[in-house]
């Protein structure tokens, strides 16, 4: 059975000291479990501190909230897979909302992007999901359909390493979430597009996100579509951080 992945995107919040200090307060009460892996998706600037302090840690990784999908050149302000991989980053997000929404990037940037990612190494997690507008005009499945057309073409054992993230634009910071049956609803939709695009479906995680907190974690989790969490705000503070990677599975 494939791991439950609890991954928090720190967002703008956490430079190195904070960084820092959020693990030195996590890391002394996280037990490993067989069933379940604590991704970080750091600030570009913190990887590089993240990636040292957990070395050696199990069933951790770090990642990267964003990339170029070149390899290098005059892009300034941007990071490439590469220097994400030399910092430490064995993960990269694509494609999150906020990149989508607050800085224009594109199904074709995305899809750019989750192949660079494969071809330098990183993991790729893909982030898909509907305005309020679309799913109020009963729209959810075709744009989830759409963004996830980027990895048409990728063959079957590059897209064995995606992940994808199912975040209704929605539910991101507004306390508002889609309820387990309906995120699992899209979750189901969402992986029999995987096997129609040739990927070992059943064996790709799925995250949901939007508004998780400790509260709501287990419930989600207890979703059989639902592979783990992608979690913002809530994955800050340690303590929430803990009671959400320890979520039951039931
Ligand atoms: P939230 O953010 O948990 O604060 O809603 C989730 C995300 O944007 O990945």
């Amino acid at each position: 059975m494939k791991p439950l992945i609890f991954a928090g995107n720190w967002k703008m919040h956490l430079g190195p000291g904070g960084a820092r200090g959020f693990l030195d307060r996590f890391l002394p009460h996280y037990r490993p479990a067989t069933d379940r892996e604590v991704w970080f998706f750091a600030p570009a600037v913190s990887v590089a501190t993240v990636a040292a302090a957990v070395t050696g840690v199990t069933a951790v990784r770090v990642g990267i909230q964003n990339v170029h999908w070149e390899p290098k050149g005059a892009f300034t302000g941007e990071t490439s897979v590469a220097m994400a991989a030399e910092a430490g980053a064995t993960a990269a997000l694509v494609g999150h909302s906020e990149r989508r929404h607050v800085f224009g990037e594109t199904d074709r940037e995305a899809g750019l992007k989750v192949r660079a990612a494969l071809a330098g190494g990183l993991i790729p997690m893909l982030c898909v999901g509907e305005t309020l507008a679309e799913r109020e005009g009963g729209r959810t499945l075709d744009v989830v359909r759409r963004q996830l057309g980027v990895l048409q073409g990728i063959p079957a054992a590059d897209l064995a390493r995606v992940r994808i993230a199912y975040e209704p634009v929605w539910a991101i910071g507004t306390g508002r979430n889609a309820t387990p049956e309906d995120a699992a609803q899209v979750h189901a939709a969402i992986r029999a597009q995987l096997a129609e695009l040739g990927g070992p479906a059943d064996a790709m995680s799925i995250l949901y996100g939007g508004s998780v907190k400790p509260d709501n974690a287990a419930a989600l989790v207890g979703q059989a579509d639902i592979d783990g969490l992608l979690v913002g705000g809530a994955s800050l503070d340690p303590e929430s951080w803990r009671a959400i990677v320890g979520a039951a599975r039931n």
